[in-house]
Order: structure tokens, then sequence, then C-alpha cells
């Protein structure tokens, strides 16, 4: 079924997996995000995320922010905007773009320290009940 929001369990191009669980009446929710792939290249922890749905779920597809800590294992932080769809064969999808911060050891090197991209997620399955 087409649920239109933002709970539930997601998947990414890259393979990695998004939790989200019930969003609060104010918008906001929280999850847990398991990134498949790094910078440092190395292995990977499960990170939480907490994150803000701009439009009550009912009216048309909502926006959101969201941002990942990657504590366990980076410094770096994780900013991902953008809006739930449904694509035309009728599967729900987060089309968002993100910023990744990475921590840069002085002034001179802030410049290399940002990266942007995109990322599309697909719905894995719906929370239960
Ligand atoms: C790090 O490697 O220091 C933190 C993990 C960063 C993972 C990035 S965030 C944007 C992109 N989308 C993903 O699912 N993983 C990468």
């Amino acid at each position: 079924p087409v649920e239109r929001k933002l709970s539930g369990l997601w998947r990414n191009e890259q393979d990695s997996l998004m939790e989200i669980s019930a969003l609060a009446d104010d918008g906001g929710f929280q999850g847990e995000y398991l990134t498949r792939v790094t910078l440092a290249g190395g292995c990977t922890r499960i990170s939480p995320l907490r994150g803000a749905q701009q439009q009550p779920s009912e009216v048309a597809w909502p926006t959101f922010a969201f941002t990942v800590w990657w504590d366990t294992f980076s410094n770096a932080t994780t900013a991902f905007a953008g809006q739930c769809f449904v694509d035309a064969s009728g599967r729900e999808m987060l089309s968002t773009t993100w910023m990744l911060r990475e921590a840069v050891g002085s002034l001179e090197e802030d410049w290399k320290a940002t990266r942007v991209g995109r990322n599309v997620f697909t719905r894995k399955r719906t929370p239960k009940g």
C-alpha cells in the first residue's frame, strides 16, 4: 500500500538502509542509518538520525530534512533534505540531496571539507502496527 509517510524501512541506490520511527505530532522523527559506504572505506555501525517533516502527511508529498550522526566511526556529519513521491510504477521513493561535512584539521583545509550528492530511497517494508 502507498503510505505517503516517512516511517518505515528504506534502502538507497548505494544499498544503505534507513529505518524511520513514527512521526511526532510536530513532524519530528528519529531513526537509524546503516551506510554501506564510508569516507575511510572502513567498517560502519548503525548511526542515529533526527529530522523533521514540514507538511502533514495527508497533504500532497511531504518535504523533510534529517541529520545523521556517524559518531561511532567518523567525525563527519551528513544533512539530507528531500521529498517523498510515488513513481510511475506505484513505488514510494524519497528523492534527497545530501551534504556531507568531513572534519578537517585546519582552516586551510576547509575548502575541501564538504561534499554534496543525491540519494534515492525506496521503501523496503512498512512499519508494523
Ligand atoms: C563517513 O564515512 O565519515 C560517514 C558516512 C558517510 C556516508 C555517506 S552520507 C551520503 C551517502 N549516502 C549514503 O548512504 N552513504 C553516503
